[in-house]
């Protein structure tokens, strides 16, 4: 087993964020968490993190429970669980190549990264990694003169140089134009399938859950109320998800139910439409 949920509970006041959420991955997989807004999704992917302390649960991840680690422990499990997010989190004035370099800082003592002193090898590395993204040519550059999707590559290759087992991305594609959408996820499907790293990814929309995960899981107020493959994830399931037959929003016409029927872009839309987006 390569990692195991285990109740994994977040409560804020009286508010439960995540509810219990369970589940197990066997081998290294590509997976999508999908719900509407407030269900939980970044509050889950806050904690595997341990950005965010869990209120309760287990969360072993290749035998260690990462919810229980310390110190230098729980440091290097965060630099093994990269994270990227909807607005990049770069470093706007810093060029290209030191804003992935600071995927090291880990490594390195805070004076050396204080004064971008990285050693040649890992800006070898830093470059190789750009250049399998696509974007080596960009290296030399502001990160701020990039458009989003480079923007977003540049986080990614800042991940992929903490060599992490798991890449978490809340929501990685959500400020990008279609095109450089597809190009950010083909990314993380390649990271995935050729380095076999895990990634989950929180994603606002049931299409690409569908085309690039192995395997989806759906959160509702804070629990996981689905948990399968692409296929399984039928208009049925996502109704159950988004949940049409509870606070149906007003944008969220019956024109729309009827689409529903037609297929995955229907559904991407209704969701949309539900998320007010
Ligand atoms: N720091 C916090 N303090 C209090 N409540 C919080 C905090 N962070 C999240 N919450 C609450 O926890 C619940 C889950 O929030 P979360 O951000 O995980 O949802 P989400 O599924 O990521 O939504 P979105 O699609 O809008 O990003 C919400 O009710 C939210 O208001
Ligand atoms: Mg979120």
């Amino acid at each position: 087993m390569l990692l195991s949920v285990e109740g994994v509970t977040k409560i804020f006041g009286r508010n439960v964020a995540v509810d219990k959420a369970t589940f197990a991955v066997e081998r290294p997989a590509m997976i999508g968490i999908i719900g509407r807004s407030g269900a939980g999704k970044s509050t889950f992917l806050r904690m595997m993190n341990r950005m965010t302390d869990a209120s309760a649960g287990r969360l072993v991840f290749d035998g260690r429970d990462v919810l229980a680690l310390k110190g230098a422990e729980k440091r290097a499990w965060q630099s093994q669980c990269a994270m990227i997010f909807q607005q990049f989190n770069l470093v706007p004035r810093l060029d290209v190549v030191s804003n992935v370099l600071h995927g090291t800082l880990n490594r390195h003592s805070t004076l050396a990264t204080l004064f971008n002193l990285f050693p040649r090898s890992d800006v070898h590395r830093a470059i190789d990694i750009l250049d399998r993204l696509g974007i080596a040519e960009q290296a030399p550059k502001r990160a701020e003169a990039l458009s989003g999707g480079q923007q977003q590559r540049v986080a990614i290759a800042r991940a992929l140089m903490q060599d992490p087992h798991v890449i978490l991305a809340d929501e990685p594609i959500a400020s990008l134009d279609p095109m450089n959408a597809q190009i950010v996820m083909d990314a993380l499907r390649r990271i995935h399938e050729e380095d076999g790293r895990t990634v989950i990814a929180n994603l606002h929309t049931l299409d690409t859950a569908r085309r690039y995960c192995d395997r989806v899981i759906g959160m509702r107020d804070g629990r996981i109320v689905f948990d399968g493959t692409p296929e399984q994830l039928t208009t049925g399931a996502a109704r159950d998800i988004y949940g049409a037959d509870a606070g149906f929003s007003e944008s969220a016409t019956s024109t729309s139910i009827e689409a529903l029927e037609t297929g995955a872009d229907a559904d991407a839309a209704y969701a949309s439409a539900l998320m007010g987006d």
